[in-house]
């Protein structure tokens, strides 16, 4: 099949990286080896982007209602992230990867903090791939905070509160410096946001797959471009416009 005159590939994709309980309970682990596995994925999903010349690579890792979560699997969670940083971030460097955390990181240990700080300095002058991990993030919270951030620039006097549109508001959001999300990819079956990016994905293209986050690779991934690649982006004009401007 030809496809539309519309299709590219993606500049910016974004994951729900979800079903690593669901992987982990098939096979009668604790939940918390489905995180592990999941890790693998992270790999597969990065070389991939890196692989394709795609941009930026947005991944889900800890919603704000994944401390609702057992305690146990919150610190299992918590050190699995403190020791991918520190064993996974070189080789990320070396691939020329800018990694970025976004989400309300107030709420981490101070030596987690510590750790996303030094990988964020450490490779930010890298260009190869944009690499956002979504931590306690949560799409209400960055609406939130960019509305809070809005009024404090005008009650400083320095924007316009008559004045503020689309347009003046964007830069306050997470992801500002990026090109808005173009295909949103979720894993394990669930067709559903869960308060992840929300202004960011006014008009992605949503991708959903049940394949289980830890079972991900290249192959399903590239279903996704595929799928992506025949979708018909009109943003609103009729069809024969979209095809003129595409
Ligand atoms: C996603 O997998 C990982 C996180 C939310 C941290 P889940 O842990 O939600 O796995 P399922 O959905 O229960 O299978
Ligand atoms: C979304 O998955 C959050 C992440 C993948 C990090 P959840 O498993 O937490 O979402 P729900 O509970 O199915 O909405
Ligand atoms: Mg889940």
């Amino acid at each position: 099949m030809t496809a539309p005159p519309t299709a590219s590939k993606p500049t910016h994709i974004a994951i729900v990286m979800d079903g690593n309980g669901r992987w982990a309970g098939r096979r009668h682990r604790p939940r918390s080896f489905g995180h592990r596995a999941g890790q693998k994925a992270v790999r597969a999903a990065i070389e991939f982007c890196l692989r394709q010349g795609i941009g930026a690579l947005t991944l889900f890792a800890f919603s704000s209602e994944n401390w609702k979560r057992p305690e146990e699997e919150v610190g299992a969670l918590m050190q699995l992230f403190l020791r991918a940083l520190e064993k996974e971030v070189d080789e990320l460097h070396e691939h020329g990867v800018r990694i970025d955390f976004i989400g309300d990181l107030a709420a981490f240990a101070p030596e987690l903090r510590t750790r996303m700080a030094e990988s964020a300095a450490k490779t930010a002058a890298n260009a190869a791939l944009r690499l956002n991990i979504a931590v306690n993030y949560g799409g209400r919270w960055d609406i939130v905070q960019a509305a809070r951030r809005a009024a404090v620039e005008a009650a400083a006097g320095r924007l316009d509160p008559e004045r503020l549109d689309e347009a003046a508001l964007a830069p306050f959001f997470c992801l500002a410096d990026l090109p808005p999300v173009d295909l949103f990819i979720r894993t394990g079956g669930e067709q559903r946001i869960s308060n992840f990016l929300l202004w960011q994905t006014a008009y992605s293209e949503l991708y959903f797959t049940d394949v289980l986050w830890p079972d991900v690779d290249a192959g399903v991934l590239e279903q996704a471009l595929d799928a992506f690649a025949r979708r018909d982006r009109r943003f609103g004009q009729t069809p024969s416009q979209a095809r003129r401007a595409g």
